[in-house]
């Protein structure tokens, strides 16, 4: 089946200006090619011949048949509508600029997130399957108070006559709720009656995929509009919206019925306008979903012939490039297609071949039996129909790369989908993946050995501490001595260095610092700390004292003259300057007077959650322009206020975040765990919530797309390189 724009010229097939094998040798095969003149046929087909008079008419093309951001922008120039069925779906089309609000979600399974997306991205109508989604998508709605436009789908049990799996309302079928589950819908009836955030528009039907005898529609639209009927006396509501899915089919074989697609759309049309008429239904929209016969008859893949072989048994075959890796449908549906030569398309003998694929099945057939002309090795192969279900299902078995997608309108190509690289076939594989450590640069280890000594615990970091670092990633950190009122901070310090031995943890590095310096009589005093081992301090926690003013203190005021005295000091010991906990005035006054070591050890991004201890877009850059480093913690609160936010997915927004803004050299992590703490048990992060899960983190910035070096900067190297000279003890 040549598409709209094919010709031959000279024995040679042309899609628009281009010999196909031109299109070949440039692009790589197998390559897919779609004819654009062939598509905007199609869509006016669609748009010239579903329409009525008495009541809206919508086309959604059904991405799940091709999808690609080149055809959104075609199908959006077209005022045409768009399904998803899953959250990549719904991803595209938003990365795509489509308009979301021209969106039909739908899906016989949707996760949370795709839910949520759904809310987030203003859908046009969200398709629910079932009784359990609607109420899981109540809850969702009302949370963010967010309204949704919604269709129920619908399970007619009308047999389609087509393949099996692409039968898709038996009444055994897993999409949607039975027309005869009346209990069912009933409820979730009562569901939308009470809901303030979601409307029940009307219901959704598919019965099924390349179904040629309008038959089928009419009988459809009929049991369908009888059921909206009977259900809208019986509940008092009103239904407006009829979808009723997609399926129409195309010819893939000469010897295929020709469908009569402008017919069909009519008969559609004419047959809703029946059932209304002189009814109580009252539908404002009807609604159909082509996939297939939008692209399917547009697309075509060509292969580059390979060697030919007879066998013993006198079987004939023809070895292409590719193969069920990109065409699956002939394994999967025993789908059958034609098939040229498409640099010498008329040669009148023909023989009888199996044209094959390259994977190691011997189910990799894309054509059986086929009458082709004589071929030799480089021919270029065109195989017809392609362009519904074959680069959408494509895999790569076999390591085989993905083919290239291209538009032909005329004269101009259009690349819609690059040929994949080896390097795009393996990008998520890991290879040795480095046994990745993180260096935490904030933790109340000094504060909880002190704190544990004075009720006589003079075991806990040996009981406690080193069994949970054994068992983490955390292989260095800044240990800091956090000091409340009326501490004496000299003291506080030597008794909890005293409990450390690092003799179970070898190679552990440690940093020893203050969490605030309320408790520093004078600026002289940082001097014995100093020879104590100390090389990094924060001069306030919350409060206001001498030399600063933490969050919880006055905004007008910042950095005292005592504090730029002992700022002065600290950098003249090179120690590191921590300016978390600080105001903003204290926080900008240290960097008015010191660009050096400087450090905000732990806090989220205020943007993302407004905790006052988070810091603003501008604090990050301030620090950036220090090559200053901001340590992300694990505090809860930090990362979100809403309860179910307080994980990992949502620091590592922060994350993408402060990257962003900082860059990837500029960030670290200071996790604030608090498991250990009585005061505060399990203030951290619900699925980090201590140091033996640290490891999710990295797992989870692998899986956010960070490459290896990025993971190792970011846990390590920013800080190490930076400070490891201050490092003053390190496990054997
Ligand atoms: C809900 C729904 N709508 C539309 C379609 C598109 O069908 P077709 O490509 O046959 O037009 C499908 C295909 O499976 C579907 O599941």
């Amino acid at each position: 089946m040549r598409t709209k724009s094919m010709s031959v010229k000279d024995n040679v097939l042309y899609m628009g200006e281009h010999r196909l094998q031109d299109l070949a040798k440039e692009y790589g095969t197998p390559l897919y090619v779609y004819d654009e003149i062939g598509i905007n046929d199609k869509i006016r087909k669609f748009k010239d011949n579903f329409n009525s008079e008495k009541f809206n008419c919508e086309v959604v093309y059904a991405s799940k048949a091709f999808i690609a951001p080149y055809l959104c922008k075609i199908l959006e120039k077209n005022d045409l509508s768009i399904d998803s069925v899953s959250e990549g779906d719904l991803y595209l089309l938003k990365k795509s600029g489509f308009p979301m609000n021209k969106v039909v979600a739908h899906g016989n399974n949707k996760l949370m997130n795709e839910l949520i997306m759904a809310l987030d991205y203003g859908v046009e109508y969200l398709v629910v399957d079932n009784l359990t989604e609607l109420l899981r998508l109540e809850y969702l709605a009302s949370r963010k108070k967010k309204k949704l436009k919604t269709l129920i789908r619908i399970n007619p049990g009308i047999e389609a006559h087509t393949h099996a799996y692409i039968e898709t309302s038996l009444l055994s079928s897993k999409f949607g709720e039975s027309i005869h589950a009346t209990d069912i819908l009933e409820q979730m009836v009562e569901v939308y009656r009470n809901s303030e955030y979601l409307t029940l528009e009307g219901f959704h039907a598919h019965i099924g995929s390349q179904i040629n005898n309008p038959n089928s529609f009419i009988s459809e639209v009929k049991t369908m509009c009888q059921f909206m009927r009977d259900f809208s006396q019986k509940t008092k509501f009103e239904f407006k919206t009829l979808d009723i899915g997609g399926g129409f089919a195309i010819k893939y074989l000469d010897e295929d019925v020709e469908i009569d697609l402008p017919t069909m759309l009519n008969l559609i049309v004419k047959a809703v306008e029946e059932e209304i008429e002189d009814t109580s239904l009252k539908i404002e929209k009807l609604m159909i979903e082509p996939g297939r016969s939008l692209v399917g008859d547009s697309g075509i893949t060509l292969y580059t012939c390979g060697s030919k072989k007879t066998t013993f048994s006198g079987k004939k075959y023809i070895f292409i490039d590719g193969g069920m890796a990109d065409n699956i449908r002939p394994a999967l549906y025993q789908a059958k297609y034609s098939v040229d030569i498409a640099n010498q398309v008329n040669t009148p003998v023909k023989e009888m071949y199996d044209v094959v694929g390259k994977c190691c099945e011997s189910g990799d057939i894309i054509v059986k039996d086929a009458m082709i002309g004589e071929i030799h090795k480089g021919d270029t192969m065109v195989v017809y129909s392609t362009g519904a279900y074959c680069y959408s299902m494509s895999m790569n078995y076999n390591s085989l790369v993905r083919g290239a997608v291209i538009f032909v309108n005329g004269q101009k190509v259009t690349t819609a989908i690059r040929r994949q690289s080896f390097e795009h076939l393996f990008d998520t594989c890991v290879y040795e993946e480095k046994e990745m450590k993180i260096f935490d640069i904030h933790s109340d280890m000094l504060y909880d050995l002190y704190k544990q000594s004075l009720i006589g615990n003079n075991t806990r970091f040996l009981d406690f501490h080193v069994p949970q670092l054994q068992n983490s990633c955390i292989k260095g950190a800044i240990w800091t001595m956090y000091s409340p009122d009326d501490f004496n901070l000299l003291k506080a310090v030597k008794v909890a260095m005293s409990k450390i031995n690092l003799k179970d943890l070898p190679g552990f590095q440690v940093i020893f610092g203050l969490e605030g310096l309320r408790n520093l009589e004078k600026v002289e005093d940082i001097n014995k700390l100093y020879k104590l081992g100390f090389r990094h301090a924060m001069l306030t926690w919350n409060e206001a004292n001498k030399y600063a003013t933490g969050v919880a203190g006055d905004a007008n005021r910042g950095l005292t003259d005592e504090g730029e005295k002992l700022i002065k000091r600290m950098e003249e010991l090179d120690m590191i300057i921590d300016l978390a906990h600080l105001n903003e005035k204290s926080f900008y006054g240290v960097l008015k007077i010191s660009n050096k070591n400087i450090v905000y050890s732990h806090g989220c991004v205020k943007d993302i959650c407004n905790h006052r201890r988070n810091v603003t877009d501008d604090q990050m850059k301030a620090l950036k322009k220090v090559d200053g480093l901001l340590g992300l913690t694990l505090a809860k609160n930090f990362v979100s206020s809403i309860e179910e936010e307080k994980d990992l997915e949502h620091f590592l927004v922060h994350l993408d975040y402060a990257v962003d803004i900082m860059g990837v050299d500029n960030v670290c992590f200071g996790f604030d765990f608090m498991d250990y703490l009585s005061e505060f048990p399990n203030d951290n992060i619900v699925d980090v919530p201590n140091a033996t899960k640290a490891y999710r983190i990295i797992d989870g910035m692998r899986k956010n797309g960070y490459s290896e070096e990025e993971i190792n900067k970011i846990c390590w190297g920013n800080f190490y390189n930076r400070f490891k000279d201050k490092i003053m003890l390190k496990g054997e």
